[in-house]
């Protein structure tokens, strides 16, 4: 069984607007350079750490139909930072992060750009990690199978891939599962091994659609604080979505309020709490004072969405 192949039907099993993305999509060989050097892009030259953003978008809007789903959204992200994204349902949260990933492409006029490098989102397609909202481990795979399976499609030999995986197992608190299937998993372990395969597909850039969404309220917190160590530990920048403030604040160098629909950045707010984030630091005055604003802002924002709604 774990030897079948994946073909797309198994990665989009309701189609690929169901909301669970496919892998294959994420894991599309990259473009060559002559393919995607459409006039008016690659303005800038080589992509080094030099201070500039690692990711940044300009006046970015997204329209499906009659449906605007951003409009003239504006994003930076710097190398190394774990950056939060809240705002109300149906705002286009997981939209910025299809486009990120490379999976839908903007309106015309945007601007994109990967470490100084105008492109366009497909361009990005294979240079980020993606998690997308549903976590999409294969029924028929096992833990150490569903956590390489980037890899694999990526070409890497199954056993190389396995043997990486095998060394990350503890860290995500997984050894000794590797031969379980995800049916005989904890909501949490779920989780982490789709966080590992996450992680395994190294980009530079990560992006985490809700991934403690469907946890209970003690998992959860332990999840973000173990989040927080390998974060801390590999060096990686994130964008996360999360419904939960506290989430945003507790994880976040940075949280990002984003507006109703049409979404764009209403508010990013710094969030200077040091690190390493002790549990009890949300009923610290900074914290609670932090978490005042954002409310605020987010409440202005539902209201919003519900009036349009009509209700
Ligand atoms: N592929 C699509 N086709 C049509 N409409 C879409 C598509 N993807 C998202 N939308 C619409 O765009 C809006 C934003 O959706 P989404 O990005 O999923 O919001 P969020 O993640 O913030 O809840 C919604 O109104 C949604 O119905
Ligand atoms: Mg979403």
């Amino acid at each position: 069984m774990t030897d079948r192949t994946i073909t797309p039907t198994d990665l989009f099993p309701r189609g690929p607007a169901s909301g669970a993305m496919g892998l294959i999509e994420l894991l599309r060989p990259r473009k060559t350079q002559a393919a995607f050097s459409t006039p008016a892009l690659l303005e800038a030259a080589d992509a080094v750490d030099d201070g500039k953003p690692l990711i940044e978008l300009r006046n970015v809007s997204k329209t499906f139909g009659a449906t605007k789903a951003l409009s003239d959204l504006e994003v930076s992200i710097r190398p190394g930072e774990l950056v939060t994204v809240v705002g109300p349902s149906g705002c286009g949260k997981s939209t910025l992060f299809n486009i990120l990933a490379g999976l839908e492409e903007p309106d015309a006029g945007n601007i994109l750009r990967l470490k100084g490098v105008s492109s366009t989102a497909s361009d990005l397609l294979g240079k980020v990690s993606f998690m997308p909202q549903r976590d999409l481990l294969l029924p028929w795979r096992n833990v150490i199978d569903n956590a390489i399976i980037a890899l694999e499609i990526e070409g890497m030999p199954r056993a190389e891939a396995r043997k990486l995986a095998m060394e990350m197992l503890p860290e995500f608190g997984l050894a000794g599962f590797e031969k379980q299937y995800p049916n005989q998993l904890s909501g949490g372990m779920r989780q982490r091994v789709a966080l590992m395969r996450t992680f395994l597909f190294k980009r530079d850039l990560m992006l985490l659609d809700e991934p403690f969404g469907a946890l209970d309220a003690l998992t959860r917190t332990m999840m973000q604080r173990w989040l927080l160590d390998v974060w801390q530990k590999h060096k990686r920048t994130v964008l996360f979505i999360t419904h939960d403030v506290d989430e945003a604040i507790f994880l976040g160098d940075r949280v990002l309020v984003m507006t109703a629909r049409p979404g764009k950045v209403k508010l990013e707010q710094v969030v200077d709490l040091p690190r390493p984030r002790k549990a009890d630091i949300v009923t610290s005055p900074e914290f609670i004072a932090l978490k005042k604003t954002l409310l605020e802002a987010i409440e202005e924002e539902s209201m919003k969405s519900f009036q349009v709604a009509g209700h």
